[in-house]
């Protein structure tokens, strides 16, 4: 049986997971938490699906191992491709949350949004899991996908907030398809770094919606409806990636508001 004590399994690519755990953390302030970021195989957005599913599953049983009590795929190119895997692994013993379906459940509850971008990795773009799975709950939106790859790297290498990462945003959501657009799901983790740099581009007048809040009230509620609430004052909060980036570190200590301690784990050998 599970128990509130154990920690929330959060695993994505790199640091973008982070915007999501720290999401997490500020709701649910007393919750155990322990992430792995798979610097090693990253970035995850233009690997083949086989390979995100291979990577996936190994994260998946390292956290059922840890004895996580829910997992949550903070990494849209891994929930659009290995979002059935993970549950396969998890099985009946842990729930697993990915971060494309509660955004899908916010913007189609909503009747404001009707022309809606949808900006993500090429494996999250072309897997056209975001127009599919609003357009099946509101047929009569139209959904604009583009993928923008440089993206990811480009926050990984700390080109955040100046001129080189203005320019890219700018040749990206400047694309024509994406004129007149009323929202713009950041369809990566790695996006609310820099979510006040688009919304700036495009004057504060498109909503842009992250997924990091709304996936934080799911779990909530998710926990709660089980009585998985935790209660403790100190929570622990454990980080692993599979390969050491400075990088990491900083953002993970920017988030967290305390000196990270990173393990570097192998689970592919
Ligand atoms: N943060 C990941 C996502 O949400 C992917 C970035 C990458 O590794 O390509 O898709």
């Amino acid at each position: 049986m599970l128990k509130a004590n154990q920690a929330i399994g959060i695993f994505d690519s790199g640091v973008g997971g982070l915007t999501v755990a720290s999401a997490v953390k500020n709701l649910l302030p007393q919750e155990n938490m322990i992430y792995f970021g798979d610097t090693a195989h990253l970035p995850y957005g233009d690997k083949s699906t086989e390979a995100i599913r291979y990577y996936s599953e190994k994260i998946a049983a390292f956290l059922l191992e840890k004895n996580c009590k829910v997992i949550l795929i903070a990494c849209n190119t891994a929930s659009a491709q290995a979002f059935e895997i993970v549950q396969q692994v998890a099985g009946d013993k842990v729930k697993v949350f990915n971060v494309i379906d509660p955004v899908v459940d916010f913007i189609t509850a909503s009747r404001k949004y009707h022309k809606i971008g949808v900006i993500g990795t090429k494996g999250t773009i072309n897997s056209g899991t975001y127009a599919r799975k609003i357009l099946e709950r509101k047929p009569e939106a139209r959904v604009i996908s583009l993928a923008t790859p440089l993206l990811a790297p480009m926050i990984e290498e700390g080109f955040i907030y100046d001129d080189i990462s203005n320019a890219i945003i700018r040749s990206y959501l400047s694309n024509e398809q994406l004129a007149g657009i009323t929202s713009l799901i950041l369809g990566c983790t790695h996006y609310p770094i820099i979510k006040n740099q688009i919304r700036k581009y495009y004057n504060f007048n498109v909503k842009v919606i992250d997924s990091g809040q709304i996936v934080a009230n799911q779990i909530k509620q998710y926990l709660q409806a089980n009585n998985l609430l935790n209660d403790i004052v100190d929570p622990h909060y454990q980080f692993y990636v599979s390969d050491y980036t400075d990088l990491f570190e900083k953002i993970s200590e920017m988030f967290f508001e305390e000196e990270v301690h990173l393990e570097m784990v192998d689970l592919w050998k």
